[in-house]
């Protein structure tokens, strides 16, 4: 199985809010990803909608024809429109309103009764649910229990003891991985890939289903381009 690479466009909607026009043009961007090999589109809109706007998100599903992913914090304005847009896949993740990026999963179990109610919404609307946790098996299992079709492990503290000790800083995921796929729930991960680590990680990892990269990827794209950056990344998986 290859690993699925799904290009999250915030950072460019960041710069097109920048300066009040539609410049860069956020759904030219999405389908050009494609056309350079992106197996998805990733968008996070926040509260604030200071990157992807809430109104972005019907024009993209209009024109993606891979997958798009729509991750956030299930507020009600998040979901009315997420139920209504129809999404790919919704990763619900617990950021507060003001959060400068995820930096931290779910505690499932202290949230059981909403998140198991959310998901059965998405569910019955067709939409491919995933639960951003952190590396901790515990939480797959209630990502289980509420009906999740997938988790996404936050790397973040991954990425950043990468250098220091990898073998280390991958063993949490290796086995929430091996747990996920005995329960039947596929694993997607992201925060802070990059050209460095993302291969060690795609190997190490069993049935990694998607990666979803931002930050990193649009920065090499000021350097490389878009259109060979996306080759990059998907070589390492
Ligand atoms: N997954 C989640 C839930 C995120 O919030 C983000 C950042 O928006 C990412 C993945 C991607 O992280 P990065 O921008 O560091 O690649």
């Amino acid at each position: 199985m290859r690993t699925k690479l799904s290009v999250n466009i915030n950072k460019v909607a960041l710069i097109r809010n920048s300066r009040g026009a539609n410049l860069p043009d956020l759904v030219q961007f999405a389908r050009d990803c494609e056309n350079y090999g992106a197996d998805g589109i990733t968008v996070h809109p926040r509260p604030d909608e200071r990157h992807v706007r809430y109104n972005d998100l019907a024009l993209l599903k209009d024109v993606i024809t891979t997958e798009l992913n729509v991750e956030g914090y299930p507020s009600e304005k998040f979901m009315k429109v997420v139920l209504n847009v129809q999404p790919h896949q919704c990763t619900l993740v617990p950021d507060p309103p003001g959060a400068l990026t995820s930096d931290k999963g779910w505690e499932i179990k202290k949230e059981k009764i909403f998140l198991t109610n959310i998901i059965s919404s998405l569910r019955d609307r067709g939409i491919r649910t995933s639960l951003f946790i952190n590396p901790d098996v515990s939480q797959v299992d209630a990502a289980s229990e509420v009906g999740a079709h997938r988790i996404e492990l936050y790397t973040g503290d991954f990425a950043r003891d990468y250098f220091i000790d990898k073998e280390k800083a991958i063993a949490g995921h290796v086995e929430c991985a091996k747990r996920a796929g005995k329960l039947g729930i596929e694993v997607n991960a992201g925060h802070d890939l990059n050209l460095d680590n993302l291969a060690y990680y795609a190997k190490s990892v069993p049935l990694l289903a998607e990666v979803s990269i931002g930050h990193a990827l649009i920065s090499d794209a000021l350097y490389f381009g878009i259109s060979n950056v996306i080759g990059m990344y998907k070589n390492l998986l």
